[in-house]
């Protein structure tokens, strides 16, 4: 079955990057968000990626028009009937995975092929929520979703080896390198990721280093396009606590385990460069301040 029509449904940081190179590669796009106000923010930053890559001469302006004439958005999920693909980015809480599952399940048609981009939760209990388990499984993309050359392509034990296959050819079709894993909270990025970012906060907390000395550590001593702490800023200090705490509810190590600093920082609201911050102070986001420890 080739895919042509796809769904995505969220279109915050994930999910408009999703739609935005999905529309790229050809495919008809639809996006739903809860509300007009969520689904124009999504679609403005995708309009502003794409008008970035016209500036650099990466696209042409016809190209752009077209990208964006395939992309639909919508808040209404009946408008996914006619999908080949869903992808789903919405937020990481279950119940909410499961009332989306339930309701697409019984719009979309037996063929569809749905998946998760959950960078943490249970690919096989997703699928429980369908009819359809064996055309059930995940597509984990990484921030920024446009720029990231990556996708992991998630197998559970009642995923359809050829339903796999499709995904994964549609992943490279994508522009994306694919690496195939199986549902294990974490899969590989985050399974390795996590622990590295975690240890950074203990680093931190233990009084090994400053932030910034931590930082400049591991971009200028082992190339990473950014530190750790300004990864955690990034990635959100809130979504990495709570993917750290359903591996450590799942593996039950150490390794997984949320260091109290961070624990405070989520409790206090300092989550990262979306809430003006978090291991850094984005008052003037062109010169990030380095949080100072007492
Ligand atoms: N959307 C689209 N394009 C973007 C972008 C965005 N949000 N941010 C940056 N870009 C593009 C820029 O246009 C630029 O393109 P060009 O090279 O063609 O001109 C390119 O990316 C580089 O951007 P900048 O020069 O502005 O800045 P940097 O060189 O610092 O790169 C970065 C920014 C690509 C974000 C780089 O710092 C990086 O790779 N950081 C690490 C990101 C990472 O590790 N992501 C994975 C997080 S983990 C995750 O997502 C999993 C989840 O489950 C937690």
């Amino acid at each position: 079955m080739a895919i042509e029509k796809v769904g995505v449904v969220g279109c915050g940081l994930m999910g408009s990057g999703i739609a935005q190179v999905a529309a790229q590669a050809g495919c008809q796009v639809t996006v739903r968000e809860v509300s007009p106000q969520l689904l124009e923010k999504g679609l403005q930053s995708i309009d502003k990626n794409l008008a970035r890559l016209v500036e650099k001469g990466t696209l042409s302006a016809t190209d752009r028009d077209q990208v964006r004439g395939r992309l639909r958005g919508t808040t209404n999920l009946d408008d996914f009937k006619a999908c080949d693909f869903v992808i789903e980015a919405i937020v990481e809480l279950l119940p909410a995975k499961r009332e989306l599952w339930t309701a697409l399940d019984k719009i979309c048609p037996k063929q569809t092929i749905f998946a998760s981009n959950t960078s943490s939760l249970s690919i096989t209990e997703m699928a429980t929520f369908t009819q359809r388990p064996d055309r059930f499984l995940g597509m984990h993309f990484f921030n920024p979703v446009p720029v990231m050359k990556l996708v992991e392509v998630i197998c559970t034990i009642a995923t359809d080896p050829k339903v796999f296959d499709e995904i994964v050819a549609f992943g490279a079709r994508l522009g994306k390198t694919v690496v195939r894993t199986s549902d294990r909270t974490g899969f590989i990025v985050n399974r390795l990721l996590v622990p590295y970012l975690l240890d950074a906060v203990r680093a931190l907390e233990e009084g090994v280093a400053s932030v910034e000395d931590i930082d400049n550590s591991m971009r200028l001593g082992c190339g990473h396009p950014m530190g750790p702490l300004t990864l955690l800023d990034f990635v959100g200090l809130d979504t990495t606590y709570c993917i750290s705490n359903i591996m450590f509810d799942e593996f039950k190590e150490k390794r997984f385990a949320s260091p109290p600093l961070l624990k405070r920082m989520v409790l206090a609201g300092w989550n990262g460069r979306k809430a003006g911050r978090g291991f850094y102070d984005y008052a003037d986001p062109a010169k990030p301040k380095a949080l100072q420890l007492t």
